[in-house]
């Protein structure tokens, strides 16, 4: 009988559909996600994972499985996955793309308005008992429409962005590897200096790569106005975050919205948390019911197909794999 290892307690619907199809089915049930220690320690016997972005499933970790076929991750970033030592082993590697891109520009685009319109701040001071008499000089916040937004990393997630802020009157820059032929009403910028010098938000889209780590640090900063913003809701590591923190305090930009930090979770005497032009969000973008159900969906449907050796319906490395002909079955 095949075993899977959901490492995360997960929908009871995506438990039942995975034990249908007559699997063992182990799901961790700490309150805490499983240690690298406790991952290797109970993946041995595994021919499925379904892996959340705590996991770092590595290369010394899929060799504590010999019969580990396929690595399903709950999420569209994998960049937790060595998928070179995936390759080289023959293990499927898959994710749930598109079905999240919008409750993640939803929540990108909420962070923005949230930032400009200064509702991050303000009904704390509201409930401090600080509400003054009007003061047509008090209080000010930035205007969404007309401003422009500068969109790094054009793919479904970057353009569900642009659509939403084209509803909100914005004019709307992209930067992306490649100029996209449907652009949402944005227009194409080659250079990240300029992005950067020419928009009021700045919102972040591109996966985690060694090229991307610290894509945003202290030179980039100094590149945006000083009454930017930027919102962050890829990656943590995309952003450099002690430079943020010296940019927002000398005033370099002007704030910031994160829902991903390193680490994650932040601790709570981090510096940036004593910022109030800083808002930080439990890395929560695609948590939704909805969607958070659809992405479990893709997610049994990968593993599924994974471990009867088919190609799983959203697998990253099938050509790499399939050049090799080394799919493990
Ligand atoms: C994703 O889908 O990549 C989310 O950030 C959760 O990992």
């Amino acid at each position: 009988m095949p075993k899977i290892l959901v490492t995360r307690r997960t929908f009871s619907e995506a438990v039942h559909a995975l034990e249908k199809s007559g699997a063992e089915v182990v799901v961790w049930d700490g309150e805490d996600a499983p240690s690298h220690q406790d991952l290797i320690t109970s993946i041995r016997d595994v021919d499925g994972l379904y892996a959340h972005i705590t996991n770092q499933v590595t290369g010394e970790v899929m060799d504590g499985a010999p019969d580990l076929k396929v690595i399903s991750e709950f999420g569209v970033g994998y960049d937790n996955i060595d998928v070179e030592a995936a390759n080289e082993r023959g293990i499927a590697v898959c994710n749930t793309p598109g079905i999240l891109s919008e409750s993640t520009a939803d929540e990108a685009f909420a962070l923005l308005a949230s930032m400009a319109r200064r509702t991050h701040d303000l009904p704390a001071m509201v409930k401090r008992g600080e509400w003054g008499d009007f003061d047509p000089l008090g209080l000010l916040a930035s205007d969404i429409h007309h401003k422009t937004l500068g969109i790094i990393g054009m793919g479904s997630i970057g353009s569900e962005m642009a659509k939403r802020a084209a509803g909100f009157n914005m004019n709307v820059l992209y930067h992306n590897r490649n100029r996209r032929d449907q652009e949402f009403g944005a227009t194409y910028v080659g250079s990240l200096e300029e992005i950067l010098e020419r928009s009021d938000f700045i919102s972040l889209h591109n996966p985690l790569t060694p090229e991307t780590k610290n894509l945003m640090s202290t030179e980039q900063f100094k590149l945006m106005k000083n009454s930017a913003i930027l919102i962050n809701t890829t990656r943590g590591p995309v952003v450099d975050q002690d430079a943020l923190y010296e940019a927002l305090v000398a005033g370099e930009i002007a704030g910031a919205a994160l829902d991903v930090t390193v680490p994650e979770p932040i601790p709570a005497d981090h510096p940036l948390l004593t910022l109030d032009n800083c808002l930080i969000m439990p890395h929560v973008a695609s948590a939704t019911h909805e969607t958070r159900m659809k992405m479990a969906k893709m997610c049994v449907e990968n593993v599924l197909a994974g471990i009867n050796g088919d190609w799983p319906p959203y697998c990253v490395n099938q050509s790499d794999i399939a050049a090799n002909a080394r799919l493990k079955k």
